[in-house]
């Protein structure tokens, strides 16, 4: 491999099957939280993060209420800890971070516990201060992440964060044994389709030329299509140093496609899901002002695609690994448009990859 990325986008399908492991028994189709975390217990999560991490956080908040039908607060770590939110006995307070040392979001995961609520950190240095400091480790299993853009820390944040979704569904009643099984059953196909999404690279590769010309890109996407839309723009602005922003499909009306032109790619995550229909009527309304359009879909949404977009089609997958899949093409669009650009992607310009200091 050319970079350190490069592998680790490489490495997800493994990072991820060594982190469903931990949650998954492919025998009993069960789903566990470790260390006696007990959901039947738990009203409310309050999730602190910062930057990749927090996005993953956005995904599982989805899951979280629909399948476990727990509430979820979700707040950028250096937001939160000067927010003082009223706190709820009850809560569990969920950080996440790769490292286990970002200084905002230890500082949060140290303002619960010293509120009295319960501390949970997803991890993925599991001798991290925040794996010692939070009364439960949540470990993911992705190795020594190396590239300051996160790639298979974040697949891996994601995996666990559904496993233990499916967990809650189960330890609160919302789901059966049954569906606890089916859930597992499908989860444990990510690695499988991952890989299946990484055989992309070559379509992929062949859209950075044009990409890398763009002063601007957009993502869109809805549900949590719409907190992988943040990723990818946040993936693209790292280490290509392209401008670009992440939407829910339906604000665009509220802003953003003021900015589209023929110059301004848009990048579509479209699973053919619940609201596909309605990602589609926000394409064409991109389309209709002239934006240059990648729309990443499956097969059933390549079918009922509008005319005119530049296809990528992954993997067919059940709505709850989606968001795994999805992953790997915005991580490779945004690593071959930073090559094409020569910049230097495993240490980009201006950042770090653990920050510990305010
Ligand atoms: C830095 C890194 C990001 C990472 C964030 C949070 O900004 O460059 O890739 O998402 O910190 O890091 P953590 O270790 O807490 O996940």
């Amino acid at each position: 491999y050319r970079h350190f990325m490069e592998k680790e986008i490489h490495d997800q399908p493994g990072a991820c099957q060594h982190t469903l492991s931990a949650y998954l028994d492919p025998v009993t189709g069960r789903a566990r939280a470790p260390g006696g975390l007990d959901f039947s217990l738990v009203d409310r999560i309050q999730i602190v993060a910062c930057g990749t991490a927090h996005y993953a956080g956005l995904i599982s908040r989805y899951l979280f209420e629909s399948l476990a039908r727990i509430p979820v607060d979700i707040d950028v770590a250096s937001e939160f800890r000067y927010r003082a939110p009223p706190v709820r006995k009850g809560t569990l307070c969920i950080a996440i971070s790769q490292s286990g040392e970002t200084a905002d979001t230890l500082a949060a995961l140290r303002w619960c516990r010293d509120q009295g609520l319960g501390t949970a950190a997803v991890v993925n240095v599991h001798t991290s201060t925040m794996a010692r400091e939070a009364d439960i480790l949540l470990p993911t299993h992705a190795g020594p992440e190396i590239g300051v853009a996160s790639t298979k820390a974040f697949t891996s944040q994601v995996a666990a964060l559904t496993a233990l979704a499916v967990a809650a569904a189960a330890a609160r009643g919302r789901i059966d044994a049954a569906e606890e099984a089916r859930l597992t059953r499908l989860l444990l196909e990510a690695p499988r389709l991952i890989s299946g999404a990484l055989a992309l690279e070559d379509q992929i590769r062949a859209l950075a030329p044009e990409l890398a010309k763009a002063r601007d890109v957009l993502y869109f996407g809805r549900g949590v299509m719409s907190a992988l839309a943040l990723e990818g723009a946040l993936k693209l602005k790292e280490i290509s140093y392209i401008h670009a922003e992440g939407y829910p499909a339906g604000e665009l009306k509220h802003g953003p496609i003021a900015l589209i032109d023929e110059a301004t790619p848009v990048i579509v995550l479209a699973p053919s899901d619940a609201l596909f229909e309605k990602t589609v009527s926000n394409t064409a309304e991109v389309m209709a002002r002239g934006g240059p359009v990648i729309f990443i879909t499956d097969e059933e949404g390549a079918r009922r695609a509008p005319a005119g977009v530049r296809l990528i089609v992954t993997p067919g997958c059940d709505d709850i690994v989606a968001p795994l899949v999805y992953a790997v093409p915005i991580q490779m669009l945004a690593y071959y448009v930073a090559v094409q650009k020569g910049a230097d992607v495993d240490q980009p310009r201006n950042l770090a990859k653990s920050v510990t200091v305010e």
